[in-house]
């Protein structure tokens, strides 16, 4: 089984774990979705449709959360589990929010067109280094003038001791918030196939792909918040 058959897997029951998965769940995607925002409000202000662009989209959690910040996006979700892109057809389909999904590798090429954000969440972590140093140039490329590039991730401690110390701070975190064994074991399990880099690198990375004001703009122990700026 890849990573991919393993998200599909369990599609029906991914949503209701995150909040206990994810401790600064709110945090960390509200950071995301702040990030993203100033250009898609640009683009409705200019009387364009803001265009979106989430890799790795799974059941839509990001995308909805962007459509429901800025109302008139469009939204191109990528994923390669199919069972994970139809839960977000259902629930962008059921509030009516514009969306295409297209169901392919994030290392294929990027869906054509240019976008104002190009965001991820918790998904580049499975390609390897050099995998996703090539999707940051995609990313960057794809970008209208202005547009931004946000990724909300699950990344390395700079350090092996820190490393360590994410491991640890993140089990204590979940099992306060009520993760069940199981549920601490499908996540072990999923994290198997987690190639995840530190955010020096992957902020080195996206300003080599182009990309200016790059920073990390939120960070609670192993989860982070970084991106940057099409000029
Ligand atoms: C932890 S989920 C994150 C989903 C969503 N972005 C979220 O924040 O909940 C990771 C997603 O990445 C997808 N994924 C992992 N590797 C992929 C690859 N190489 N190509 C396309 N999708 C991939 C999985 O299918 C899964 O839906």
């Amino acid at each position: 089984m890849g990573v991919v058959d393993v998200f599909d897997a369990v599609a029906g029951t991914y949503d209701e774990a995150r909040r206990r998965l994810v401790p600064c769940f709110d945090a960390f995607y509200g950071a995301a979705v702040e990030v993203a925002t100033p250009p898609l409000r640009a683009a409705l202000a200019a009387g364009r449709t803001p265009e979106v662009l989430d890799l790795g989209a799974g059941t839509g959690l990001l995308s909805l959360l962007l459509a429901a910040a800025v109302p008139g996006v469009r939204l191109t979700l990528v994923d390669a589990a199919p069972a994970m892109l139809a839960r977000a057809t259902a629930e962008l389909s059921a509030r009516s929010v514009p969306h295409r999904t297209v169901q392919a590798d994030l290392s294929d090429e990027l869906p054509p067109g240019r976008y104002d954000a190009v965001v991820s969440a918790l998904a580049i972590h499975h390609l390897d280094d050099s995998g996703k140093r090539a999707l940051y140039r995609r990313a960057a490329a794809a970008l209208t003038p202005g547009g931004v590039f946000v990724n909300a991730e699950q990344v390395a401690g700079p350090t092996p001791a820190l490393d360590q110390r994410y491991d640890e701070v993140w089990m204590a975190r979940i099992a306060e918030l009520g993760a069940s064994p199981q549920e601490i074991a499908g996540s072990r399990e999923r994290m198997r196939y987690d190639l995840p880099a530190t955010v020096g690198d992957q902020c080195r990375w996206l300003a080599e792909a182009g990309l200016d004001d790059v920073d990390c703009y939120f960070k609670e122990w192993r989860f982070a918040v970084f991106g940057g700026r099409a000029r």
